[in-house]
């Protein structure tokens, strides 16, 4: 790998502990205003120090986050069609060249395994690739959102795989049962998506399912940004992920910053 793919990597995933907090704040890109992300600038602010990447668009970035922060960006870079439309009809709608301006550690991308347009999406993935490994960009590629597919071990293994087929750095897909399994068929670093908003005790103990399991961490959104006490479960989901701290004690620490 070159020095500056991996470099950009360790921002992403700290050498330190070799897992990630990203917090995933893109969800308007194709949902509009997103329930706690309405006021997007006094949503996120409170929550950048405590994430180890955000995951954001470039309009959002530009117009809602303070460019003096140090927490490393990786840029949503693939878009198209609305929660109303064909969610597989994306494409690229962000260039390289942005994606440098910007200073991110990393870009990233869904595909639609299985959805109408999969081949589309899976090809704009392999083109991707091949511009960011140009100049040392890492690729997330981001797998299984939208139409209810059976998000199961099979289902997701498959998904993961073809994406680091294609050439992703970093996968991010949603737990499941035997979540190993996916893990297993995955050569490269797996994150999960929190998906819809849980009771906080059931998305930490998700998340300690998760790791347990062998993925790299999270890259986290609803299950943060819509909890009573979003920073509170952004520090929980830290200690689980980077401390190896327990589902009660990570509860413990969304109570006490919850009162
Ligand atoms: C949507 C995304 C989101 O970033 C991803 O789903 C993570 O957010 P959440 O934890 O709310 O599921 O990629 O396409």
């Amino acid at each position: 790998m070159d020095f500056g793919l991996k470099n950009r990597l360790s921002r992403i995933i700290p050498a330190k502990t070799g897992k990630t907090v990203m917090l995933a704040v893109d969800h308007g890109y194709f949902q509009g205003p997103t329930t706690g992300l309405k006021d997007i600038k006094k949503s996120i602010t409170p929550l950048i120090p405590h994430a180890n990447c955000l995951f954001v668009t470039r309009g959002i970035l530009r117009n809602s986050v303070d460019p003096r922060i140090d927490t490393p960006l990786c840029l949503r870079v693939s878009g198209g069609p609305s929660i109303l439309g064909e969610l597989s009809n994306e494409d690229i709608t962000t260039s390289m060249e942005e994606a440098l301006r910007l200073n991110a550690a990393g870009v990233g991308m869904s595909i639609f395994v299985g959805a109408a347009n999969e081949d589309r999406t899976i090809a704009n993935l392999g083109r991707l690739v091949n511009e960011a490994e140009r100049y040392g960009m890492p690729v997330l590629a981001i797998t299984a959102v939208g139409k209810e597919m059976a998000r199961d071990a099979r289902y997701l293994g498959r998904a993961c795989r073809i994406a680091a087929e294609i050439g992703a750095h970093i996968v991010k897909t949603y737990y499941c049962d035997d979540f190993e399994k996916v893990v297993e068929g995955c050569p490269v670093p797996i994150v999960i998506a929190g998906g819809k908003k849980l009771p906080e005790r059931e998305a930490l103990q998700m998340t300690e399912n998760a790791i347990k399991a062998g993925a790299s961490g999270v890259d986290m959104g609803r299950n943060i940004f819509q909890s009573d006490s979003p920073v509170g479960m952004i520090k929980a989901v830290r200690a689980i992920v980077h401390k190896g701290a327990s589902v009660d004690e990570a509860f413990e620490i969304y109570s006490s910053a919850k009162k």
